[in-house]
């Protein structure tokens, strides 16, 4: 497996995320879940992405079970933001309002030290901005957890650039996790040049389109009663009939270079520089080996300026209202 720098940290050039292995993504299965980690260490995919939000809190512990024995091959990174005192693991309405507070910061990470089964965190990332608190609190106390050998680096996911900038003055930010996709480049126009500016790693999250680009699923009745993806604004409606063109036109342009669609997805990422590493999600072992093959995928100046050329513009924004009010803040 190639590797790619976040800042200072060496990574796998594309991660695993395991969200969808124990949360709003329909069903799982456990065991699966687990032998995806497993291979993704035999495959040198070794950046597992979860966060404390995920479940809440079984993800972090699936992943705690999967890496027993093996801590040290993985980089992990997780994620702090809501509270999550009354948190009681698969119960998402015992999640607690967002805290930002240095506090906060504090002692939330002793659970994901304990729930993972290790005593640092490779990458620890605030997973809203909390509008309510300056950033300079919050990533004063995550240097702090630094300083004490907890977490070895820090980073920050869906901030804006004035964020990103203030919490970089405080302490170096390692990684910014956003979505960055086909179909979500809003990035490119500003978040991505500041954290090339600052020297600072990019991990694009659903870089297949939560499954869409990859053609996992063509309409929200394939998914399950519980799937989050059912009501997103992408994939109901009119947007769902003008997105399933784009899709289609990925299906198309993978189909004439001899891969899969979710290679190609995972090639354009990797194709928009050496400092990002995407994260695709996937609850088993198939997806994972596949997708661990784009990086061996190479896309030519041509491929990249047909892709522009011919990729109709997405329908719909990536989140409903009330998740579009917690990004970018
Ligand atoms: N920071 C944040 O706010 C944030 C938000 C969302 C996600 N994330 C992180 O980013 C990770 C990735 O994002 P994501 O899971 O939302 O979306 P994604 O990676 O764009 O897509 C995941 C979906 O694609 C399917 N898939 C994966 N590989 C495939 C392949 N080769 N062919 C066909 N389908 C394939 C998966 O199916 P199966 O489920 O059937 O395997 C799953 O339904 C998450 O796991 C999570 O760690 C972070």
């Amino acid at each position: 497996m190639k590797r790619r720098k976040l800042r200072d940290l060496e990574v796998s050039a594309i991660g695993l995320g395991c969200m969808g292995m124990s949360a709003f993504y329909g069903s799982t299965d456990e065991e699966e879940g687990i032998k995806t980690i497993e291979r993704a260490r035999e495959l040198g995919v070794t950046l597992l992405d979860t966060a404390q939000a995920y479940g809440p809190l079984t993800n972090e512990i699936l992943v705690g079970r999967a890496i027993k024995g093996h801590r040290d091959e993985y980089v992990i990174a997780t994620k702090f933001s809501s509270r999550m005192d009354a948190g009681v693991p698969g119960d998402m309405s015992s999640i607690g309002p967002r805290d930002g507070s240095a506090a906060h910061v504090r002692t939330s990470i002793e659970g994901s030290l304990e729930r993972l089964g290790t005593d640092y965190i490779d990458l620890y990332f605030q997973h809203r901005v909390d509008p309510k608190v300056p950033i300079e609190e919050t990533v004063g106390a995550m240097a702090e957890l630094v300083e004490a050998g907890k977490v070895r680096h820090i980073g920050l996911s869906e901030a804006a650039p004035e964020t990103i900038r203030r919490a970089n003055a405080v302490h170096p930010i390692t990684a910014v996790q956003t979505e960055y996709s086909l179909w979500s480049r809003d990035p490119e126009a500003e978040v991505l040049p500041t954290c090339r500016e600052l020297e600072i790693g990019f991990v694009p999250y659903s870089p297949l389109g939560r499954g869409f680009l990859a053609g996992r699923f063509t309409s929200p009745d394939e998914l399950d009663e519980n799937d989050f993806r059912r009501g997103g604004p992408r994939f109901t409606g009119e947007n769902l009939e003008a997105n399933l063109k784009l899709a289609a036109k990925v299906k198309e342009i993978a189909n004439e270079k001899g891969i899969m669609p979710a290679q190609l997805a995972l090639a354009w990422v990797l194709a928009r520089g050496d400092d990002l590493v995407p994260i695709p999600g996937t609850k088993r072992r198939t997806y994972l080996e596949q997708n661990a093959g784009a990086v061996e995928v190479e896309l030519t100046e041509d491929d990249l300026a047909l892709i522009d050329a011919e990729l109709p513009e997405p329908a719909g924004e990536r989140y409903d209202e009330a998740g579009m009010a917690g990004v970018n803040l």
